[in-house]
């Protein structure tokens, strides 16, 4: 891993391989681990690139009451790529919130994406009752910890019959996200936009993938969202939950080998 010093946080990134790069952002609130599989596969044939996003993983946590919206996530992924010297064009691709970041830095950073991969995630913004219950998981989870965050969310991670390790890391990664950087981006997904009247001025190839069993983004909902994009292909990977990259990583990886080429 190499350590990047973005406004004074220095952010752990996976920086494996070589030719086009590729910025792989994990959701929440788990951390770059989620695409292992992803940078086995594609390290032989890109530059891969898997931050741990502040307060996740490796990379330390912000203040208690810090809200990181989601812009602010984009605007230390493009001091990452900075730091590391990529001066092209990306291939970004986000899962969940790591969706919502990536069309954050596209609205940013046109100019900088290459290709736009929106995996597992929505284009809707919260509802008020929604945004006020991340408010409220906020400050349960700084008291209470992240117990409180796998009791809510290890039910809709993962599909029903998801392999033991791939159930042992996705746990273990929610309790390794520190309580305030886990806080900080509850406060900032309440606050995300309402991104579906953009989608039609996103002209980059997009691959839109949700799962068979994705209980957070279903198909449904994603395929709306290939459908408002000018140049998007859909993809469901059959079996999957809201986790294809360590549930169904095969699958996933050739419906990647097949967009990027
Ligand atoms: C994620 O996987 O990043 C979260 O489920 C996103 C969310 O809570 O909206």
């Amino acid at each position: 891993m190499k350590s990047v010093n973005v406004n004074m946080i220095p952010v752990q990134v996976v920086d494996e391989g070589q030719g086009e790069p590729v910025l792989f952002v994990h959701g929440f609130p788990l951390d770059g681990r989620l695409w292992q599989r992803q940078v086995a596969a594609f390290r032989t044939s890109h530059r891969v690139l898997v931050p741990d996003l502040p307060g996740f993983g490796q990379t330390p946590h912000p203040e208690e009451t810090t809200k990181f919206r989601m812009e602010d996530y984009a605007q230390v992924l493009h001091g990452v790529l900075e730091g590391l010297g990529v001066a092209e064009p990306v291939t970004l691709v986000g899962l969940s919130m790591g969706g919502y970041i990536a069309f954050a830095y596209h609205r940013l950073y046109p100019q900088k994406v290459k290709r736009l991969g929106l995996l597992h995630t929505r284009a809707v913004a919260d509802t008020s009752e929604a945004a006020k219950g991340r408010h409220d998981t906020a400050a349960k989870v700084l008291v209470e910890g992240m117990g409180v965050l796998e009791a809510a969310m290890m039910p809709k991670l993962l599909a029903k019959d998801a392999a033991p390790d791939v159930v042992e890391l996705t746990k273990k990664m929610i309790h390794q996200t520190s309580r305030a950087g886990a806080a900080a981006a509850l406060r900032g997904m309440a606050d995300r936009p309402d991104v579906r009247s953009d989608l039609g001025q996103i002209k980059v190839p997009a691959l839109v993938l949700s799962g068979e069993f994705d209980a957070i983004s279903p198909p449904a909902e994603m395929e709306e969202i290939s459908k408002a994009l000018p140049h998007a292909a859909f993809v469901v990977i059959p079996g999957s939950g809201h986790l294809s990259p360590l549930e169904k990583p095969a699958e996933l990886n050739q419906a990647l080998a097949a967009w990027l080429q």
